[in-house]
């Protein structure tokens, strides 16, 4: 067993009474101050100062080495979800309607049992740590505020480094993934305009219902010719609003969607081509179109340097056979990519299943249960990919 394993088996309780106290008491996005107040006196207690930074809720912390060097970013996010928990655990949400099924406890255990340990090894760190325990992930909105805050501009971290737990991969296992690693998630909202009239008399109407129609048929030729075959890109109309009675042509039409793209490229041919593929559709029948697209946070793409040494920092303190290769991406999205506009950086997977069936259920589901070894994979993965770093 290596040092680092060894304190992970030294503070194994300390650890697991952690995650279950927020686990027991999890709350909603910018709300966490139970959280952070337990995240700051756990610091205080590893004689691990913060940043000086104001944050509302969550916490930044910083870890100076022994000798001058480079800056890293360590990032774990706090927040819970606006459900009831029905996992049936002794340490079940007692927080009426909040939940942590997307196991954001068990990142900031692990954050906080990595910076512990990095905390004792002080003397062998040649550079500088910052902590991040983020506020409101799930509302992706959270690391703008970290970033609004100064924190980076104050601390120039050279990457950054985030985790999260997935139920596909088996407890105590890391999953990495170089390049697209998690999808963009922007809004679009189409209003085509007519001229409203008689149900009967449609040579005197300009009909914003089938120019509307054609075009969101149209729109998805942007996904089947646009998009190369093998990337990826989701647009779903979810919302088409349109007309009051069966024998009125109206004045608009207005269609909401979500855009889901996992590369920068296919990001910005998204909005071109819908913005293109709207505009003349509209303008082929009369009509006029307004494109409002709304950026979201954008896709998660790890750099391959990063990655390739997480996955040999995982390997080391875990084994080569517990660091699996995550062959897609997810079309879920993460505010984790924020950082990754100012900064190289990466995400890695912790696995959370076992034998128990609700270890499988899917994130976000009331009766999720996690494999706690992924805090010990998470941490584990964090230190040696810390400590290598600073060498
Ligand atoms: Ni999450």
């Amino acid at each position: 067993m290596d040092a680092i394993w060894q304190k992970i088996e030294n503070y194994r309780e300390d650890a697991l009474a952690i995650r279950r106290e927020i686990h027991r008491h999890p709350e909603l996005s910018m709300e966490e101050f139970h959280t952070t107040a337990l995240v700051k006196e756990t610091l205080a207690k590893y004689g691990i100062g913060l940043a000086d930074v104001e944050l509302p809720t969550g916490a930044a912390a910083i870890l100076e080495g022994a000798a001058p060097g480079k800056t890293i970013l360590l990032r774990a996010d706090m927040d819970a979800l606006p459900m009831e928990e029905k996992s049936g655990l002794p340490f079940a949400s007692e927080n009426p309607g909040a939940c942590h099924s997307c196991g954001h406890d068990i990142h900031t255990t692990a954050l906080l049992l990595a910076a512990r340990i990095l905390s004792e090894m002080r003397e062998q760190l040649h550079g500088r740590i910052i902590f991040l325990f983020q506020p409101a992930e799930e509302k992706l909105g959270g690391s703008q505020t970290v970033i609004d805050s100064g924190l980076f501009k104050k601390y120039q971290p050279e990457i950054a480094v985030g985790l999260h737990c997935w139920p596909d991969l088996p407890g105590g296992t890391v999953g990495v993934r170089k390049g697209p690693f998690m999808a963009s998630s922007d809004s679009v909202k189409i209003t085509v305009r007519g001229r409203g009239g008689h149900g009967a008399h449609p040579h005197k109407s300009i009909d914003p219902i089938t120019a509307a129609a054609y075009i969101l048929t149209e729109l998805q030729t942007i996904i089947s010719r646009s998009v190369a075959p093998l990337d990826s890109a989701v647009l779903t109309m979810g919302k088409f609003t349109a007309g009051t009675a069966a024998n009125v042509i109206p004045d608009e039409v207005v269609m909401e969607g979500t855009v889901r793209t996992v590369t920068h490229e296919t990001r910005a041919l998204m909005e071109e081509k819908i913005r293109t593929v709207a505009e003349h559709g509209a303008l082929a029948l009369g009509a006029s179109c307004e494109v409002e697209y709304k950026k979201g946070v954008p896709a998660v793409v790890c750099d391959y340097g990063v990655t390739e040494q997480l996955e040999r920092a995982a390997a080391a303190e875990l084994g080569a056979d517990k660091v699996l290769t995550l062959e897609t991406p997810s079309m879920g999205s993460e505010d984790f990519a924020r950082y990754l506009e100012l900064v190289p950086g990466a995400m890695f997977r912790i696995g959370t299943s076992n034998e128990n069936p609700a270890t499988r259920l899917p994130l976000h589901n009331s009766g999720i249960v996690f494999d706690e070894e992924a805090i010990f994979a998470g941490a584990a993965t964090f230190v040696r990919f810390a400590a290598e770093y600073l060498k």
